[in-house]
């Protein structure tokens, strides 16, 4: 039985081989705004352009995510991770002993950091990782940019550790996967952060804790629900705007506060005017936080109706947060 008929039709990502020349069609693709697949030491990640807000709306669009939780962004070192947040004394030790390596530091962003909001879910923190595997450091570098990466599995499904499970997945919706064979390490990073009082640990993972502690001179808080973590990896906690917000507004009191979507709307902003919902979820909390600062405190942001499909489902998501009563 032939079966590449099949297989075309299923699996439309190219695999790409470790050397120069799928190195670098990998990173031609990141850099066009193509979703490629890639090896670090812990799983496989579901690259994308970190500045490139449809870039990574896609990300979401293709793990078929119900919500929008912020994204691990990976550089090829310190210096890199240095143009995008702050560290202090307390992060560059960390950072020095552990990167490159399977550990994710949350850091305050820095002010004109190249990402977007998307990556962040609209937070002012960024988790930052450098990766150890020698193809993920070659591919960063020629990338030339910051690349947003969660596991590439469809969203529910278990990470993938070799180029077949990402094509198993993910096959028929990313443009690559760059084949470097089985994953060392096989379970996410750690990831660690730091509050007022000190380090918190906001997920267990590939590095162990004891050496973590080790290093810190202390044992890190383990987050909990006061942390808006409701399970390791999970965070709860998003960008809220001041103003109150409604949904599924058509005719909107106050044109001020009108967030549009969809063609012919009187919107001062408009999340996409062709209806295209990859433009608005990129667009999402860019235009949340405008109106946020235009309308006054006691004010409201009025959104117009999205489609419950596809990224709608995630920008409704964000935006029944947003309304929720507080
Ligand atoms: O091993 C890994 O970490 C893999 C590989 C591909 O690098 N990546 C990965 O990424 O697991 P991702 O995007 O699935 O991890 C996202 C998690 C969130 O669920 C959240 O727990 C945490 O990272 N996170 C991201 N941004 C954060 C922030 N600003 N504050 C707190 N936690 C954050
Ligand atoms: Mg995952």
């Amino acid at each position: 039985m032939n079966t590449d008929s099949q297989e075309e039709r299923h699996v439309s990502a190219l695999r790409l081989s470790e050397d120069r020349d799928g190195v670098g069609e990998a990173a031609r693709r990141l850099r066009a705004g193509h979703l490629v697949s890639f090896p670090t030491e812990t799983v496989y990640g579901l690259g994308a352009d970190a500045g490139d807000g449809r870039a990574v709306a896609a990300v979401y669009d293709a793990k078929g995510r119900p919500s929008f939780n912020p994204l691990i962004v990976h550089v090829p070192s310190v210096e890199h991770a240095e143009d995008l947040v702050e560290l202090d004394d307390a992060a560059r030790a960390i950072a020095a002993a552990f990167w490159p390596g399977p550990l994710t530091l949350v850091l305050p962003k820095r002010a004109g950091a190249a990402l977007s909001d998307l990556v962040t879910a609209g937070l002012d923190t960024v988790a930052l990782r450098v990766p150890a595997h020698p193809l993920a450091q070659r591919l960063l570098r020629e990338a030339d940019r910051p690349i947003a990466a969660p596991s590439a599995n469809p969203s529910g499904r278990i990470s993938p550790t070799t180029a077949d499970h990402v094509l198993d997945g993910l096959g028929d919706r990313i443009a690559a996967v760059l084949d470097g064979g089985p994953c060392e390490v096989g379970l996410e990073s750690t990831i660690l952060g730091w509050d007022g009082a000190g380090p918190v640990l906001l997920r267990p993972g590939g590095l162990p804790t004891e050496a973590l502690a080790a290093a810190l001179g202390q044992e890190p808080r383990v987050a909990g629900a006061a942390d808006g973590v409701a399970a390791p990896g999970m965070l709860t906690s998003h960008y809220a705007p001041r103003a109150r917000v409604r949904l599924d507004v058509s005719k909107p009191v106050d044109l001020s506060g009108f967030l549009g979507f969809g063609p012919g709307l009187d919107a001062p902003l408009n999340l996409s005017e062709s209806g295209d919902l990859r433009e608005a979820a990129a667009n999402l909390f860019s235009h949340l936080r405008q109106l946020d600062g235009r309308v006054p405190g006691d004010g409201t942001i009025s959104v117009a109706p999205i489609p419950e499909h596809g990224l709608g489902r995630a920008i409704n998501d964000r935006l029944r947060r947003a309304a929720a009563p507080r």
